[in-house]
């Protein structure tokens, strides 16, 4: 049984219902779980696919006592946690990173993770981690069709409720261990599911061979480090 669980049929987005509870004042670990979202999204202003009775729309609502700039990597941190909630249910564990924030089997998007950060003049700032992860989806619409897959497309027979469980209770151990000890517990892992490590890309205006990921959690694009963008294959 999980606590301060809120599930909705259908929302907009869970991250706005978190945010708007965090306004009301809904407690540092707050999760909220939809069946469908009408206004679903991703990074950039992408619309996240989120039909109903198919997949895992959850966001979970943080009050970490540190500057939001202090969260920045928090983003890779939780992709390892959910390549490691895939893992366990995957006849074959193969789950791997996409940088920053997408987790892939077999060279596809499986789950999206997006970390939205509200500053709130001298409090604590809310996070809210927003996860959303491909389960039962057996045909995606044509504009995903090459570069989605799903829990039931990669051969696992999970159960919406159990993943959604898992993420709910890694995140919030996450989000407390990440506080205290920042990126460096999940580097080496993260490293080992680096999906770009060695293929061509382009981040922003910069061009050139994905080499790893720094302590930081920056990308290397050719010796140099990038802490954000969207990353583009050449
Ligand atoms: C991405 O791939 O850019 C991130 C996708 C994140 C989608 C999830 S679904 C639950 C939560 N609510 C949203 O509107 N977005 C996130």
């Amino acid at each position: 049984m999980i606590e301060h669980l809120t599930r909705f049929d259908t929302i907009g987005s869970t991250n706005d219902a978190a945010r708007e509870a965090a306004a009301a004042g809904a407690v540092d670990g707050a999760a909220f779980l939809a069946d469908a979202q009408t206004a679903g999204r991703g990074r950039g202003d992408h619309r996240w696919h989120s039909p109903p009775g198919e997949n895992v729309y959850l966001s979970v609502l943080l009050r970490p006592r540190v500057t939001p700039q202090a969260m920045s990597a928090l983003t890779l941190a939780v992709g390892v946690e959910v390549a490691r909630v895939v893992d366990a249910v995957l006849p074959e564990p193969r789950a791997m990173i996409k940088w920053p924030n997408d987790v892939y089997v077999d060279d596809r998007k499986l789950a999206g993770i997006l970390v939205e950060s509200t500053v709130q003049g001298d409090r604590p700032p809310v996070v809210v981690v927003g996860v959303g992860l491909n389960v039962l989806t057996a045909a995606f619409p044509d504009e995903l069709a090459e570069r989605a897959t799903s829990l039931k497309i990669a051969g696992a027979r999970a159960k919406r409720d159990a993943v959604a469980e898992a993420l709910i209770v890694s995140i919030r151990a996450t989000a407390r261990r990440y506080v205290a000890d920042g990126l460096a517990p999940w580097l080496d892992e993260l490293r080992r599911r680096d999906w770009l490590g060695g293929k061509a890309v382009r981040v922003g205006e910069r061009r050139g061979t994905a080499e790893g990921i720094d302590r930081e959690g920056r990308l290397l694009v050719n010796g140099t480090p990038c802490a954000s963008g969207e990353v583009e294959l050449l």
